[in-house]
């Protein structure tokens, strides 16, 4: 069932903005990608997953494209991704481009003639209502705040925008669209591209008029058309992202029969922190045995019939150890234990650049934050009478430039990301926390992420095994198993601080201790049963010696 070089993969994120800068404006770019590439190596991952760098006015960082054809001239030149994928490749590492199809920039050619007549030949590429100055065609609103609408008083019409007003929504309903889209795929195929992630991918098949952007009706139509078209003739990796996505739809993306992606990145686990029906920025506490409950779901549900990925960071999201982990007293070992936690699971995992350092969130001023969403979420929680405190709680706790601060390389200035001026701050901590650092010993969180990738690629039940949730009440204690033929792996994580006592002695009597995230040099610890904070331990058997 295991055939596929994705199913095997660790895949590792780069924020190019954010990872190094290689001329000293700020700005991470390809050719900093490409010094740093010997690092990826020894981490071991198999495919880069590269945010956006095609062409691009930088609204939404990249996720605004005014060409998919050329590279932004900030991150280099096409000649430089050319470059990149030739040097990945010597180091066995594939490419995996970002590829933004729900919208493009309003600086895109397209959207430049769009805009020129209603008899335009590409009017047609966007979606547009007639209507009146002052009066949208309905009340829906843009995932980054205000109307999803803006009036166009030359056309007297709207287009409609579920991002900021520089990203208006593509029409996919139009075939020529699709066929555009296609044919640069296939030429991004062509250049050495080993896969796509894509964009917003659940939200491309909409339809206004009934306020449906995620889901709509001919969405698996498009994808299996998309996938039919372009995919199918490589031997790639495709994720999408689909904020919408149950277990039933995640079935029909990665439906091992390839006609839609390899797998999606489904967020059910992510929402659980924040309250029901309300934004990202309204928090609660994370409800552990529903996290539990949630992740083993996903794990048993697409057994056989799908494929996950596996992550607890991205671009988007808060840092993982500040988030669900302590990022004080228990930093080190709980930005193991989250990692060993995940990297036992079934799936494709996916590292986010500076997670495997345990890189924390960042408590900035106001007016130090870059982020599109934070700054019009400020703006409108303040123009509604929101205290500022909680505004900024929350912009501690979920805004996306938490994710966004310059890769932490050495504790040179800067953390050695630019000699230049930093696009966004660098966190204050890069004197302790930094790869320099961290390659140095190797009991460091980076060492950890290293031994968990390798193995991956020893342990063929990591990829193929079974999982089973075991204790789903223990209000502490988040512990599997995973089980093939031939061995069967135990995964003990402590979640909290607190030191809980192990009621399954008896499944480890005749195990081998894989992994831990502290000292276990002595029997006695290997076997403890007693769980120390954030204390995990992973265990194998090998369940039957090969017959004479
Ligand atoms: C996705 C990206 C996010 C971007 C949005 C609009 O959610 O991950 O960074 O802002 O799409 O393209
Ligand atoms: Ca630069």
């Amino acid at each position: 069932m295991i055939q596929k070089w994705w199913q095997k993969a660790v895949i590792y994120q780069i924020y190019p903005r954010s990872f190094q800068d290689s001329n000293g404006d700020g700005i991470g770019d390809l050719n900093g990608i490409i010094q740093r590439l010997d690092y990826l190596a020894e981490l071991g991952i198999n495919a880069i997953w590269l945010s956006p760098v095609c062409r691009s006015p930088q609204d939404d960082n990249g996720y605004d494209i005014s060409d998919y054809q050329e590279i932004e001239p900030i991150f280099g030149s096409l000649e430089d991704m050319q470059r990149l994928f030739r040097e990945a490749e010597k180091r066995d590492i594939r490419i995996i481009m970002d590829l933004v199809l729900n919208h493009t920039s309003d600086e895109h050619r397209w959207f430049v003639e769009a805009k020129k007549s209603k008899s335009n030949p590409y009017h047609d590429y966007y979606v547009w209502r007639d209507g009146e100055e002052g009066h949208p065609p309905n009340d829906m609103r843009g995932v980054f705040g205000g109307s999803a609408w803006e009036w166009v008083p030359e056309l007297n019409q709207y287009y409609f925008h579920q991002f900021s007003v520089k990203q208006p929504d593509l029409n996919w309903e139009n075939p020529k669209v699709r066929r555009e889209l296609y044919d640069m795929i296939l030429w991004w195929m062509k250049k050495g591209a080993g896969g796509f992630r894509l964009d917003v991918i659940d939200q491309i098949a909409k339809d206004p008029d009934l306020k449906i952007t995620v889901n709509g009706p001919r969405l698996h139509e498009f994808l299996q058309e998309l996938s039919r078209e372009t995919f199918q003739k490589g031997d790639l990796l495709t994720v999408g992202e689909a904020w919408g996505a149950d277990i039933q739809r995640a079935r029909l993306y990665s439906n091992p029969d390839g006609s839609e992606f390899s797998m999606v990145f489904q967020f059910e686990h992510i929402g659980l922190d924040q309250q029901e029906g309300k934004e990202k920025w309204d928090l609660k506490p994370l409800p552990f045995l529903k996290l539990k409950e949630i992740l083993s779901k996903w794990q048993t549900s697409l057994y056989n019939c799908g494929w996950n990925s596996l992550f607890w960071n991205n671009h988007d999201l808060p840092r993982i150890v500040s988030r669900w982990g302590n990022d004080k007293e228990y930093w080190e070992e709980s930005a193991k234990m989250l990692a060993l936690l995940l990297h036992g699971m079934q799936g494709t995992p996916y590292i986010y650049q500076g997670e495997e350092l345990g890189m924390t969130n960042v408590q900035y001023e106001i007016t130090d934050y870059q982020d599109i969403e934070i700054r019009n979420m400020y703006r409108e929680r303040m123009e509604m009478g929101y205290d500022e405190k909680d505004v900024m709680q929350s912009i501690y706790a979920k805004g996306r430039d938490n994710a966004r601060t310059p890769m932490q390389w050495n504790d040179s200035k800067n953390a050695g990301f630019t000699d230049g001026n930093p696009w966004i701050k660098v966190n204050p901590n890069y004197k302790q926390i930094n790869a320099h650092n961290q390659m140095k010993d190797t009991g460091s969180i980076f060492h950890f992420y290293k031994k968990l990738i390798q193995l991956r690629k020893d342990y063929e039940v990591l990829v193929d095994g079974k999982y089973e949730l075991l204790l789903p009440k223990d209000p502490d204690i988040f512990a599997y198993t995973r089980e093939n033929e031939h061995q069967k792996l135990l995964v003990i994580c402590n979640f909290f601080e607190n030191t809980p006592r192990m009621p399954l002695q008896e499944e480890w009597r005749d195990m081998e201790l894989l992994l831990c995230n502290y000292d276990c040099a002595h029997n006695n610890d290997r076997y403890a049963t007693t769980l120390r904070p954030y204390e995990a331990r992973m265990y194998v058997k090998k369940k039957y010696e090969t017959k004479p």
